[in-house]
């Protein structure tokens, strides 16, 4: 095995979901610069359309957006159909898209806790579906990684979240099913639990940074989204052959105290 080459990603293509913003787009601009090609898969057609754009002007990949709402089934079948006509096969997938609402349990209605399990977790699975369809349908196997959070984990305070939680840890362990579902493909499934990341999700949170950073080791420090690209490359690459139901945690120190 040249060592060089283990982490490229020359001839691979698959889609990122929530690849407009934030990690996801970090991840996409991060495969691309390792030779992928990526379908950038997104709710904010406009937003994915402009990544997409970006990405190939800095990179010189085939990057192409396409407007996905990951919890209708019908709008992922869409997304895998055009994916198929335009990019034939499929290496791997990154089901990343995930919202959050910090509703408190006592109050949340109906609507605001399915909304989030509906995004973080059936969202995923039909992603996840998708892919693995076509890697069935055209024999190439593939890495199937999604972005669950530590918050399957610990439960974040001060702030209220109980479905979000509820909803990564649902990610975690339908990594693990999915897995021993379909090794037999020659399918690997993994997912990467990221602590506290400054993106627009945590935006509206960010006057409790300092109480997060007092719950870190000493010296720690919140995260990026560049911090993520190691473990996302790892897994889609070559170097992760013998990696499959794992969830890797990246959080600076987060979940060990
Ligand atoms: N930022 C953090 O601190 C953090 C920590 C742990 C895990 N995560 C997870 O990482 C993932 C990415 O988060 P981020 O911080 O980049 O968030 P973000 O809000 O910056 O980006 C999320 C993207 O997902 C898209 N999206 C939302 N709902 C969608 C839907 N139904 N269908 C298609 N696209 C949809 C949005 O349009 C957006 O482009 C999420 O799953 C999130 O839960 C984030």
């Amino acid at each position: 095995m040249d060592t060089n080459k283990m982490f490229r990603l020359d001839g691979k293509r698959g889609f990122i979901t929530g690849g407009a913003q934030g990690i996801g787009k970090t991840i996409a601009f991060a495969f691309a610069e390792l030779g992928a090609d990526i379908a950038i898969v997104d709710m904010n057609f406009g937003k994915a359309q402009n990544t997409a754009n970006e990405i190939t002007q800095a990179t010189g990949r085939k990057v192409i957006a396409y407007e996905c709402n990951v919890t209708d089934p019908t709008s992922v079948k869409k997304m895998i159909d055009d994916y198929e006509k335009d990019f034939s096969t499929i290496n791997f997938s990154v089901n990343n898209a995930g919202i959050f609402t910090g509703d408190a349990a006592i109050d949340i209605s109906p609507e605001t806790f399915k909304s989030v399990i509906d995004v973080n977790l059936n969202g995923v699975f039909f992603t996840a579906q998708a892919a693995a369809r076509l890697m069935v349908k055209h024999k190439t196997g593939g890495s199937i990684i999604s972005t669950a959070s530590m918050s399957a984990h610990i439960i974040n305070q001060p702030q209220t979240i109980a479905n979000y939680c509820a909803s990564k840890a649902g990610v975690v362990h339908l990594t693990k099913a999915l897995a021993v579902e379909w090794a037999k493909y020659k399918i690997r499934v993994n997912c990467v639990s990221p602590g506290y990341i400054q993106t627009e999700l945590i935006a509206t949170l960010k006057d409790l940074l300092p109480v997060w950073l007092e719950k870190m080791p000493e010296g720690s420090r919140l995260g990026y989204p560049e911090d993520l690209i190691g473990i996302f490359v790892y897994l889609a690459s070559d170097a992760s052959l013998f990696a499959t139901g794992s969830d890797m945690i990246v959080d600076g120190g987060y979940t060990i105290l």
